[in-house]
């Protein structure tokens, strides 16, 4: 069979290590799905920066639209970043085009997913985002599919890796927050804009997919109450610790009646718990359904990780498998709604 033609926008942590296990996974990939997935074009914003993954061969985009417009590519993969600019553009000419979309881009699923799951239903495209939430943890694809059966009460845990390795650093270790934020960034944890991670919107974009996906509701980041951990102190965490607490980041969409409570903010969870000892990047989603109840653990963020989620959806794609971004017709998406508690 021909191979799945890619082209890959972004060769960051998550985009270099989607070239990167492709290339090691190369051979294996083809003989299970029955054809090779081949990465066929790249952009990213220095052509000189060395990569640490082999592109010979590979044609180079400067442009992250044009590449993603181009007639020689069937799947564009966006691993760019952001919910403007760049990456919305590139992802929009994608569609356009015809081409399925693979992105690892919460915050733009989460700002425009409907309008451009309309635009992907009106082409017959796919938009496929498991890396999206929770890294290498595959929630999407249990929400989406394996646990269709089921009536959701609840979906809640840790949705980010930074926060929960940096509150795992200074409850442990005593390291301050400016320290620990320091090392998420290095070891490629954080967003390019780390406010976005400590504030509580990655995790609150992560919610905002995740209850599209449970109860249907629209992606809508402003439906959704956030607190973030940014005022967090060294002392707070003592006291917690004295009291039998570890303080977690988490996201909560909770069916309220015929309305979904969705919120994001630190928690006081006793030691004891099992979400109490999940540490580091590790991230954790428990799901309440009425047949199975269940949580996922796993790495939360981190190239590898990530690259992991891309690849199991290019996968997918490679295989003919493919179903609508969130689970639902999209005409069938009711609105969120807005937040059920008041900040204050
Ligand atoms: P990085 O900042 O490491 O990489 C971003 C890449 O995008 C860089 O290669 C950069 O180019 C490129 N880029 C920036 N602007 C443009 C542009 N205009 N055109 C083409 N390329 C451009 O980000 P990550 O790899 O960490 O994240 C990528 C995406 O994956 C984001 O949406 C993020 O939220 C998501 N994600 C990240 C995870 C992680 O653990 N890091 C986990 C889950 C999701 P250059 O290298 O030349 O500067
Ligand atoms: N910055 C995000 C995190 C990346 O730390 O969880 C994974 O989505």
């Amino acid at each position: 069979a021909p191979s799945l033609k890619i082209g890959i926008a972004g060769l960051g942590t998550v985009g270099a290590g989607v070239v990167r296990m492709l290339a090691r996974r190369k051979d294996e990939i083809a003989a299970r799905i029955g054809r090779p997935i081949e990465v066929v074009a790249v952009s990213a914003r220095d052509r000189n920066r060395n990569r640490d993954c082999d592109l010979s061969g590979v044609a180079w985009f400067d442009s992250a639209e044009e590449l993603a417009a181009s007639p020689d590519i069937d799947v564009f993969v966006e691993l760019i970043g952001g919910h403007e600019g760049a990456a919305k553009a590139a992802v929009e000419a994608a569609i356009a085009a015809g081409h399925d979309v693979v992105t690892a881009n919460k915050a733009l699923l989460a700002h425009h997913g409907m309008t451009l799951a309309k635009m992907a239903e009106a082409k017959g495209v796919g938009i496929d985002f498991e890396a999206g939430v929770a890294g290498g943890i595959p929630v999407i694809k249990a929400l989406r599919e394996a646990l269709l059966g089921n009536e959701i009460a609840r979906v809640s845990g840790i949705l980010n890796g930074t926060c929960n390795y940096i509150l795992t650093r200074m409850q442990e270790e005593g390291l301050s927050f400016d320290i620990c934020l320091d090392q998420a960034q290095q070891l490629g944890y954080a967003e390019a804009d780390p406010t976005f991670d400590v504030d509580g919107f990655d995790t609150a974009h992560k919610l905002a997919l995740l209850a599209a996906l449970a109860f249907g509701v629209q992606p809508d980041p402003d439906a959704i109450h956030v607190e973030g951990i940014r005022t967090i102190t060294l002392a707070d965490l003592e006291a917690a610790d004295e009291l039998g607490y570890r303080v977690k980041l988490l996201g909560v969409a909770a069916r309220s009646g015929e309305a979904v409570e969705l919120r994001v903010h630190p928690t006081m969870v006793p030691k004891h718990w099992p979400i109490a000892q999940v540490s580091s990047v590790t991230n954790a989603v428990a799901i309440d359904g009425d047949a199975v109840a269940l949580t996922l653990v796993g790495p939360g963020a981190g190239g590898d990780a990530t690259a992991s989620a891309v690849v199991g959806d290019l996968c997918d794609r490679a295989a003919g498998r493919a179903g609508t971004p969130f689970g639902w017709r999209v005409d069938a998406l009711r609105p969120a709604g807005k937040p059920t508690i008041q900040r204050h």
